[in-house]
């Protein structure tokens, strides 16, 4: 794994934007795996930013999300379709077609799920995906004690998970128990990693994942069997290190 430690979070998203920005001026239609919550935001903005500067182009790049709440709709604010749009997909001229997240709603999830991953390994698989980390060492969805083989499937969230995620709905019974979530195979097939990180609430997970035993119980640890990761956390993130 390499890492990059940096002073704040301003300098993780404009370092983990250049690479991704790399990465799209390299091969403008790559496949990028995206990840949703407080991380990636800044990272969302550097983007919009260079794309209104005409240094990327995305109109040949293809999106795969990494999960999706189960039970909202795409129009819900508090959906990660949503949150995609908000803050990234409008601001872009991604193609809608070649937009990709799990559809929460989906009547057949089992289903949905199979054929979310099908459309991932049709495309030849991600090209870069982008990680944040929970505070219990999730990536995606995968809680701990995760099994490492699974691809895309339905998850029940963890306490921690619900409890940290409450701060974007009026009350904790309003957030979903249950997503659907690309899996640890499913992720470590990716070509390139990112993982990002930001404040000391991360540092207990990054120490873990990247000093740590592999073990189910973080489930980004397994990350240190994968050979193209990309660390870019800030100096609290890496406090424990
Ligand atoms: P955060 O979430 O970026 O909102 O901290 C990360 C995660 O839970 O994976």
């Amino acid at each position: 794994m390499r890492l990059i430690v940096v002073d704040d979070y301003n300098k993780m998203s404009e370092k983990a934007a250049i690479m991704v920005a790399s990465q799209i001026i390299l091969k403008p239609n790559s496949i990028l795996g995206l990840a949703t919550g407080d991380t990636p935001l800044g990272m969302y903005k550097e983007l919009i930013k260079m794309y209104n500067n005409k240094e990327i182009d995305f109109s040949n790049v293809k999106s795969f999300n990494l999960d999706e709440y189960y039970g909202l709709s795409k129009n819900n604010a508090q959906s990660y379709n949503y949150y995609m749009k908000e803050n990234l997909f409008k601001h872009i001229n991604i193609k809608e077609e070649n937009i990709n997240i799990p559809d929460g709603t989906a009547k057949d999830i089992e289903a949905e799920c199979k054929n979310y991953e099908k459309r991932i390994q049709d495309q030849g698989g991600i090209d870069l995906q982008i990680l944040g980390i929970g505070v219990n060492g999730h990536i995606g969805f995968n809680e701990p004690d995760i099994t490492f083989e699974a691809e895309t499937h339905l998850v029940n969230l963890d306490e921690k998970t619900i409890e940290s995620n409450s701060r974007f709905f009026d009350s904790i019974e309003e957030v979903p128990t249950k997503a659907i979530s690309m899996g640890i195979k499913t992720i470590m097939h990716s070509k390139r990693i990112i993982l990002l990180a930001c404040g000391e609430s991360k540092a207990e997970a990054i120490f873990k994942t990247m000093k740590g035993k592999i073990t189910p119980k973080t489930p980004a640890s397994i990350l240190q069997l994968h050979n193209d990761v990309t660390v870019i956390i800030d100096k609290e993130a890496a406090s424990k290190l």
